[in-house]
Order: structure tokens, then C-alpha cells, then sequence
């Protein structure tokens, strides 16, 4: 039977804006998310990171201009489709872990009984082995984010946002939760998420989407983000100590070129460069202006240095 609902995109969302009050936030930002999908949103704090995905979660209902459709049908329709974590903790802390599960399953229409069903099942992926009568406020740091997630997800969302969700996690919790969200993604859940630590993004996520000043600056994979920027490879240098107008004339000389000094500090700089012709000509100009060179590397760049030359 031909199903419908499969042959819908899970969020498509389009020419978004919002202003709090005076202040315009976003400006015309579309995203589109399959199934399996991870997009990761990304920008510099205040971008409107947060706003944009809480207006994806309709926890922002009102007052933004554009179009969200979720499965195909306007958003209103299919909240139950799409689970919310905030970056903020959402449990109640007088509460025993227990009685959240129940509570916050209750308000999204699920039984007690296939609250704790479901939400045993999501703190073994997870690793969540606690009694489920201690507080939320007995677990630790890395677990509290896991029960916020938990949380976030009892009534099984096809559509998973979460708000900077490694914030204060250590190295294997971040391992933790990537695993998880690589496992949803396996199970066909679309995933958005924001964060700060690119080169974990790099490795798990299929789409980027760069905010700058209220828009979209970048929408798709990696590789059309090196295109777009032109550094293909990183060319870091030492170097001897030069003159402002030695730096003035090897600054023009970039612009013309089109490659981008990355970072330049007393005895060391960073290009981004295209190719290894491109490295050649930038060295033997160096050598022409009679700038001395000292141990040398050339590399594919990482998202942090990409995403450096886009500030
Ligand atoms: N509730 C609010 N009222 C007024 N301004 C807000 C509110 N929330 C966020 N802002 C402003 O909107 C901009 C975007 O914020 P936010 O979406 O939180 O960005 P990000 O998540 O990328 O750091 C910021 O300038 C912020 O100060
Ligand atoms: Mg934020």
C-alpha cells in the first residue's frame, strides 16, 4: 500500500522569521530534515540558535512569519511527532525520577504503566541504571542531561531537536550520547541539534547549517562547506618575525590569490588554500619577499578552522 506519511519530508521548514519586540532574530532560515537525517545548527551564541528550534518545536507558537510542515501537514497537527530537549533541565525536583516519567508521560496522553515501559527501555540505551525512587537532583551531571532527554522522548518522537546537549559533558558522555542519537538515526529519527564542539559535529552529522546574523550562512555537508570557504587544505608555517608592510604586502597578495590568512601571530601563520599548486605559490612568494620558513604542515582542516574562516 502506498503510505503516504512515508512519502513526506519530516520537517520542512521555510523562510522562518522572528523578531522579540524590536529585535529581529531570524531572518528567512529554511531547513529541511529526512528520515535518518542529523542536522546540526550552528553559530555563535545569540545567532538565534535556540529560538530557531524552539519555533521548530512549537514552544515558540506564535509570532514568526514562514512555514513549518511536519510530515507535510503544518505543524499544529503533529506536535506528538516531535520531542523537545531544552538546554535547561526540565524536570520537577521535588519529584522522584519515578513520578516524572509518569507526570511528563500523563501530558503527553501515555499511560504510567507505558511511561516506565518506554522510559526503561531509553535508560538502557542510555545506561542509566539508578533507582527509580532517588530524586533527579541525587544523579550526576551526565546523567541528569540523559533524563532530560529521556524525558523528552517517552511518547517515541519521529523527530528528535535538542539544544546544545553536550554542554557540560565530559569525553564519554558526549561518546554516550552520539552513540545514541547514531542509534535513533538508525531507527530512521531525523535529529536536530545545536553545538559548539565542531569537530564531534563533523564526524556525526550529515547536514550543517550555519546561522550569521540572523540567516542562514551555509546550508549542506562538510565538503560543500570547504568548497564554498575554498580551503581544502590548511598550510601552517613557522616563520621569522616580519615588518608591518612585509605582513601588508603578503595580506594583498592573499586577497588577490584568494587565499585566506587564518590566523597570524609573531612567528606562525595559518593559511587556507586550495591546493597543493596553490601552497606552492604562496611558499615561493614567501621566499620571494625574503621571509624566512621554518618547520612546516599541510593538512585537511578541521570544522573549528572552517568554521574560523567564516567569522
Ligand atoms: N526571551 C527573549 N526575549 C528577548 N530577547 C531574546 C529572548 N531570547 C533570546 N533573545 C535574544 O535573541 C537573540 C538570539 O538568542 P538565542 O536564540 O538564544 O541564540 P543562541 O541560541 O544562538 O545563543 C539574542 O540576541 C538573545 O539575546
Ligand atoms: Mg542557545
Amino acid at each position: 500500500m502506498f503510505d503516504f506519511f512515508k512519502s513526506k519530508k519530516p520537517v520542512e521548514a521555510e523562510k522562518i522569521r522572528f523578531s522579540y519586540s524590536e529585535k529581529e532574530v531570524l531572518r528567512d532560515i529554511s531547513l529541511s530534515l529526512k528520515k535518518g537525517e542529523i542536522v546540526c545548527v550552528v553559530g555563535k551564541s545569540g545567532s538565534g540558535k535556540s529560538t530557531f528550534l524552539k519555533i521548530l518545536a512549537g514552544i515558540i507558537s506564535i509570532g514568526y512569519e514562514g512555514k513549518i510542515k511536519i510530515f507535510g501537514k503544518p505543524k499544529f497537527f503533529e506536535k506528538s511527532k516531535v520531542g523537545f530537549v531544552p538546554q535547561e533541565i526540565s524536570f520537577i525536583p521535588d519529584l522522584s525520577i519515578e513520578d516524572n516519567i509518569k507526570l511528563i508521560g500523563l501530558s503527553y496522553g501515555i499511560s504510567e504503566k507505558k511511561s516506565l515501559e518506554r522510559a526503561e527501555e531509553l535508560f538502557k540505551f542510555l545506561k542509566i541504571e539508578e533507582n527509580l525512587k532517588k530524586k533527579p537532583t541525587e544523579l550526576s551531571g551526565g546523567q541528569k542531561v540523559r533524563l532530560n532527554i529521556v524525558l523528552s522522548m517517552l511518547h517515541d518522537p519521529s523527530i528528535i531537536i535538542l539544544d546544545e546537549p553536550f554542554v557540560g559533558l565530559d569525553f564519554e558522555n558526549r561518546r554516550l550520547l552520539w552513540h545514541f542519537l547514531e542509534k535513533l538515526r538508525k531507527k530512521e529519527k531525523s535529529i536536530v541539534l545545536t553545538s559548539h564542539l565542531l569537530n564531534e559535529v563533523q564526524e556525526h552529522a550529515d547536514k550543517l547549517v550555519i546561522l550569521r546574523n540572523g540567516k542562514v550562512f551555509f546550508n549542506g555537508n562538510i565538503k560543500k562547506l570547504k568548497e564554498k570557504l575554498k580551503i581544502n587544505f590548511i598550510y601552517e608555517i613557522r616563520i621569522s618575525k616580519i615588518s608591518s608592510e612585509k605582513y601588508e604586502k603578503l595580506k594583498k597578495f592573499c586577497i588577490y590569490k584568494d587565499i585566506k590568512i587564518m590566523d597570524f601571530y609573531e612567528n606562525y601563520a595559518m593559511f587556507g588554500v586550495q591546493s597543493e599548486k596553490e601552497k606552492e605559490i604562496l611558499l615561493n612568494y614567501l621566499k620571494n619577499i625574503d621571509i624566512n620558513i621554518g618547520e612546516k604542515s599541510f593538512r585537511e582542516p578541521n570544522l573549528d578552522e572552517i568554521f574560523l574562516s567564516t567569522e
